[in-house]
């Protein structure tokens, strides 16, 4: 069967949609985006990339003259509206695919740029035939850039959260929501529904209104949670210890790189070489 024209029932063909409203941490930021072209330029000057997603910052960045990418994705409303077709040079070009079947040669790119892909995946076993195959399309030496989300080992549990939304620092909404959807996950194995972060957030907004004043999320922002209200998904959400034994077989951790941005501890730059 050919998965990438079986349609899927995820939220984001809605996401899709709504990208604009959508912001750092999720998305990633210009620090992120400087330390991936650099680590990239540095290693190969005119590079051949592959973009797992169509994450409009790393494909509307400055990239040498010449540069050709190849963006993967499996959800046809996200590569009609999310990926900048109109903004990018005719060496660029997206494809709907499955990342466990990427449809590229062996070592055909020098590297590999993703964006919380493996909080995304369908299911989380299948993190191994990813990497597999990311393995499989880099060439010997090649590199990966992977900007993930990571659960801390002592992660708050959501009354901590409701705390912490109560008294402590103000927290922007994009934030908060990834920190509630770590906060629910109870096991890695276990995964998160997005759809009990949507439950959690109306009890807030029934039981703490104030909450939302005091924090001062725009219409707009609170609007991206509706999303997760009929969502199908699973979150999952690793410790790095986690994603690092997930990288053993494939890669070496060359580097992990921690941005300055609100919660940007919770989704740093992984720097993988492929191992030979
Ligand atoms: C790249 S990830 C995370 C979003 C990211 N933070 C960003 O700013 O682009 C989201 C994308 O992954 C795609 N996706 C999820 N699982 C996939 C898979 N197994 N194969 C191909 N695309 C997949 C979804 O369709 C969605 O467009």
């Amino acid at each position: 069967m050919n998965h990438a024209n079986v349609p899927h029932k995820t939220h984001w063909s809605r996401h899709a949609v709504f990208w604009d409203s959508f912001g750092s941490p999720l998305r990633p930021h210009r620090e992120d985006v400087g330390h991936v072209v650099s680590h990239v330029l540095r290693e190969t000057p005119l590079p051949v990339l592959l973009l797992m997603g169509v994450t409009p910052e790393y494909a509307r960045t400055a990239w040498p003259q010449g540069t050709r990418m190849t963006a993967v994705d499996r959800c046809p409303e996200m590569i009609r509206s999310v990926w900048p077709a109109d903004h990018v040079p005719t060496t660029f070009r997206v494809t709907q695919a499955e990342w466990t079947a990427l449809p590229l040669a062996n070592h055909a790119v020098d590297a590999v740029i993703g964006d919380g892909i493996t909080t995304v995946l369908p299911r989380w076993e299948e993190i191994d035939t990813v990497l597999s195959e990311v393995h499989r399309v880099l060439r010997p030496g090649g590199l990966a850039l992977m900007r993930l989300f990571v659960k801390p080992v002592d992660s708050e549990s959501p009354d901590q959260l409701l705390k912490s939304l109560l008294c402590g620092p103000t927290l922007g909404f994009h934030s908060f929501k990834l920190r509630l959807l770590m906060a629910l996950q109870p096991s890695l194995s276990a995964g998160v529904a997005p759809r009990d972060a949507y439950r959690w957030w109306k009890d807030l907004e029934a039981t703490h209104p104030e909450a939302l004043v005091r924090h001062a999320w725009t219409q707009d922002q609170r609007h991206t949670i509706s999303f997760y209200e009929a969502s199908p998904d699973r979150y999952w959400f690793p410790t790095e210890a986690e994603l690092t034994r997930s990288f053993v077989k494939y890669f070496t951790v060359k580097e992990v790189i921690y941005s300055s941005y609100e919660s940007a501890d919770r989704c740093p730059l992984f720097v993988l070489h492929r191992k030979n």
